[in-house]
């Protein structure tokens, strides 16, 4: 049987017993699957994405955990902490992390350090506590890259102190182990409670406690990418690895550079915001060898209480290794449900593909009994960063592998719309963030309900809760929409957002691609209505899923390329249209306007140029095919796209352009310009992602690109290509199916055909080249793809669109 909680709801307790469950469970999974790659944490590199922008977090993290130690540096990009280039100093590992957003650097909370020696005859007092002044670089190994290494569940770096940290990681708890060069005399170890990634405390509050050594603390901090602020607590323990750590020889607190010896609490000392302020303690060194110190931090949103019982409760021995060992095994069952053949495959794509699957399951972060906000027994997440990144593909990828985490999400989602009136869009550190376009929680929803409307009540999803919390965005108009929801009123009496009318409750900006994502969020109602038997409803809302069309003027063109003919433009109230030039916020925009929330933004468009826009209606491509101009014309849109720098591989609204010659009846196209990507954007070294990783959609994308597919969110059809492997298998744990695509004719990596001839289902022809049924995948198949080196040959039956039928 599956668990529905894969984590013990309260967190669970370390033992052996629970190691060899996971073991098992593993082991029951592989018989139900041809497995290649058993050990695929092996394939999985952390470092990809972590410099030059990527923002990946290479730290310690479960799938979807909250605790997520990791090295934070004085890099400009640390967003999630880390920077792999080795100028950088390490300045403090802190607890919390976020994976790939922008933004100010989010949480990043409670650093620790440790000193193997402080200046003046190495005296407490003399620490340099700050952390601009405890700050050192790395170990540099002869390549030139930073001593720094890490797999799933394990980080670990060697200080150009002597000092060698590790960490790993429960749910709600780091453990570290900071082991000091020989001949330490002092080995001392810093707790400090201000210092996050924006240095945005207020109201600290530590006590430490002189013969425990015990550090209980938290304060106020800064959201990320919004107004909020929220306050999160931590609660610090040492013990020796191996050897009696003993009471602290030395102790107190520390305010900017100066330990104050015996002090126990920091209430009296501090002086205002942006104050730095912790604990510090001397240990006794190992007078038996080594010394090596084990820091178990457990953080809570709620209390310190809190966060000692979830620190106890989940490393009650400071196991590091067995710790370790846990979160491994967690990985590689979860990562093991995606099964690659490996003939004829190198390895750096074997590596990039359960990477980029790796980093799809760090956020959004499992808070469950975390949340300050109201008590519920429903699972609580966090860290949605935002659903405008991760809507187009993610969750559609969770569908195949990963049902209970995916149903564990949306019940959060729907708990907060019940607290709070519209679902999550942007969620950081229990805050609302700004939103970036519609109301992006809407596909994620249908996109549960169209793949698992049959099992929602095994899964304890409701699903009238579901519809109920849908209708509240279609429908509601929230005080600012800024942060939840939609301008629905307005939408729903014009049908698109006017570029003219200002209204109090939120900012007139991104008009004409919040028109296109609303259009899209009506379809994913729509979607669910149909299911759920709601006829009238689904009538309706596929018919606002038609609305995109209100802002398309099917007289503009492209300056310079006036044979391209019609695009999505802003629109007045009264019916006329505004003009935004089509290359608005492209590479080739003669004004290079950044189109983000802080642009000055009458412009209508949300980080993407009106071309791209005029790509994106997953519900009714075949209506843009049509508008513009039938196929060849389409497809010759599609080519300027790519060849003219259109395609911004760096944001989301370009990631389904590559497969959109599958409704130009020309999949092969889509197989060249979907290989383009992997081969020019991706790579497994530490600049290998394009822009940030967006969250995990960039993961995403690698994902699906590599195993030959594009999702149509919210539908039970996956576009379909040639994989990079000769086989590729997902492993469903609610259905216990196995569905394998098998690729004949497959050579290798660089040669041999890659066009997809035709295709079958267990052994009987299927009508199309160009899509699949997701009842494929319920009923765990086997798919057949002859290959072919012929480029022009066609769909057969194509991937449907709401114009040419609508979807089943
Ligand atoms: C899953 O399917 C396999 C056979 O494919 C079977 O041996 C196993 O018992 C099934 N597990 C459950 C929980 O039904
Ligand atoms: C690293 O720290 C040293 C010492 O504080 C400083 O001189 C150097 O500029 C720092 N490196 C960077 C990239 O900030
Ligand atoms: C750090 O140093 C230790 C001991 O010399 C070594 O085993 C380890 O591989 C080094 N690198 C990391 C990242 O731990
Ligand atoms: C050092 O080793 C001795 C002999 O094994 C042991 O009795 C003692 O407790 C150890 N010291 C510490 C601090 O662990
Ligand atoms: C590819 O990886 C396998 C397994 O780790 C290893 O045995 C092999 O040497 C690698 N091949 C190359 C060319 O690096
Ligand atoms: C949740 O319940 C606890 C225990 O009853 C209570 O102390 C706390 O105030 C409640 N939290 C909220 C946000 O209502
Ligand atoms: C587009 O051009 C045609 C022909 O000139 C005109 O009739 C139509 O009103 C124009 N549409 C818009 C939206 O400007
Ligand atoms: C429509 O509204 C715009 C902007 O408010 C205005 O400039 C334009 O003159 C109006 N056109 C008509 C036909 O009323
Ligand atoms: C019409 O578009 C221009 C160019 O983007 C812009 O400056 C102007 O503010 C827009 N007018 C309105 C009413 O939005
Ligand atoms: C791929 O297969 C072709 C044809 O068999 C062969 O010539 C080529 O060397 C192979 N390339 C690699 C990298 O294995
Ligand atoms: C599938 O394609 C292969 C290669 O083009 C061809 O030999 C075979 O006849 C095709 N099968 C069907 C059912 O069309
Ligand atoms: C394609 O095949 C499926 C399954 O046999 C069938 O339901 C569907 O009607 C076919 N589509 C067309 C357009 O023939």
């Amino acid at each position: 049987m599956y668990s529905l909680t894969r984590r013990a709801p309260g967190g669970f307790v370390l033992t052996a017993s629970w190691l060899s469950t996971l073991l098992l469970t593993k082991a029951a999974t592989t018989t139900t699957t041809s497995v290649s790659i058993p050990d695929p944490a092996s394939w999985v590199n952390m470092f990809i994405g972590t410099t030059n922008g990527g923002h990946v977090f290479p730290g310690a993290t479960l799938p979807h955990g909250m605790a997520k130690p990791g090295m934070d540096t004085d890099s400009p990009g640390d967003q999630a902490g880390y920077d792999a280039d080795p100028i950088y100093n390490a300045t403090g590992f802190s607890q919390l992390h976020d994976q790939g957003t922008g933004g100010g650097v989010s949480l990043s909370n409670f650093k620790l350090w440790a000193f193997a020696e402080c200046p003046v005859d190495d005296s407490f007092a003399a620490c340099p506590t700050s952390l601009e002044s405890r700050k050192v670089l790395r170990n540099i190994l002869p390549d030139g890259s930073p001593d720094d290494y890490a797999e799933p569940g394990y980080f670990a770096s060697n200080l150009s102190t002597g000092i060698r940290v590790e960490l790993t990681a429960t749910r709600r708890t780091a453990l570290h182990r900071y082991t000091f060069p020989a001949n330490t005399a002092n080995p001392r170890l810093l707790v400090d409670i201000t210092n996050d990634g924006q240095m945005s405390n207020t109201i600290p509050v530590m006590t430490l406690n002189a013969s425990t050594a015990r550090v209980i603390g938290g304060a106020d901090f800064q959201a990320s990418f919004g107004p909020g602020r929220y306050r999160v607590y931590t609660c610090v323990d040492f013990l020796g690895d191996g050897y009696e750590l003993g009471q602290p020889t030395e102790y107190g607190t520390w305010l900017g550079d100066s330990p104050i010896k015996y002090s126990v609490n920091i209430a009296q000392q501090y002086s205002g915001f942006g104050s730095q302020l912790g604990a510090l303690f001397t240990f006794a060194p190992n007078p038996n060898g080594t010394t090596s110190i084990l820091a178990r931090a457990g953080v809570s949103f709620i209390s310190t209480e809190q966060a000692c019982a979830n620190a106890e409760a989940e490393i009650p021995d400071f196991e590091f290794d067995s710790v370790r060992a846990v979160a491994r095994a967690e990985w590689n069952e979860l990562l093991g449900r995606i099964q690659v053949g490996t003939e004829g495959v190198d390895n750096e794509t074997i590596s990039l593909f359960y990477s980029s699957l790796y980093r799809t399951h760090v956020v959004p972060a499992d808070y469950t009994d975390e949340n300050p906000l109201w008590n519920s027994t429903e699972p609580y997440y966090d860290s949605f960063y935002c659903n405008w990144d991760t809507f187009r593909a993610l969750y559609a990828l969770m569908s195949l592998h990963d049902p209970v985490d995916f149903s564990r999400i949306v019940r959060g989602m729907i708990n907060i719309q019940q607290h709070e009136g519209w679902l999550p869009e942007c969620r950081g550190a229990t805050q609302k963030q700004w939103i970036q376009g519609g109301s992006n929680g809407d596909p994620i929803l249908g996109e549960f309900l169209v793949k698992y409307y049959e099992q929602a009540e095994e899964l304890n999803v409701s699903t009238s809760a579901l519809y109920a919390a849908l209708l509240a965005d279609a429908e509601d108009q929230p005080p600012d929409w800024d942060l939840e929801g939609r301008q629905a009123n307005i939408w729903k009496s014009l049908g698109y957002i006017p570029s003219d009318v200002w209204e109090p409750s939120g900012t007139n900006t991104k008009q004409v691609s919040r028109t296109i994502e609303y259009a899209f969020d009506d379809f994913a109602v729509a979607q669910v209505a149909n299911i759920l038997g709601k006829t009238e409803d689904a009538a309706k809302y596929y018919g606002r899923a038609g609305n995109f069309i209100n802002v398309w003027n099917p007289n503009t063109t492209v300056p310079g390329a006036e044979y391209i003919v019609g695009m999505m433009q802003p629109r007045f109230a009264n019916g006329t249209f505004n003009y935004t030039d089509p290359r608005h916020c492209s590479a080739n925009d003669p004004t290079q306007s950044t189109c983000y929330l802080n642009a000055v933004n009458t412009d209508g468009f949300y980080e993407s140029s009106p071309l791209v826009y005029s790509q994106f209606v997953p519900q009714d491509t075949a209506k843009l095919v049509e508008l513009q101009g039938g196929p060849a014309a389409f497809i010759q849109r599609l080519d300027f796209l790519f060849d003219q720098h259109y395609f911004d591989e760096t944001d989301e609204p370009s990631m389904q352009i590559p497969f959109m010659y599958h409704y130009a009846n020309r999949p092969g196209l889509s197989t060249q310009r979907a290989r383009m990507v992997i081969n020019e954007y991706f790579n497994t070294s530490v600049s290998g992602i394009p822009g940030n990783d967006d969250s995990r959609a960039m993961g995403t994308w690698a994902t699906f690109l590599l195993a030959g597919m594009y999702p149509v969110p919210a539908t039970r059809q996956y576009l379909l290509s040639s994989p990079w492997f000769p086989q590729i298998s997902f492993y469903n744990p609610i259905f216990n199916k196995t569905t394998t695509i098998i690729a004949n004719g497959f050579t290798n990596n660089t040669s041999g055909p890659i066009y997809v001839a035709n295709v079958t289902v267990d052994g009987q022809p299927w009508n199309s080249t160009c899509y699949l049924e997701w009842d494929v995948f319920v009923s765990g198949s086997t798919v057949e793809l002859q290959l072919t080196d012929d480029p022009t040959i066609g769909c057969g039956v194509l991937p449907p669109s709401l114009s040419t039928g609508g979807f089943d």
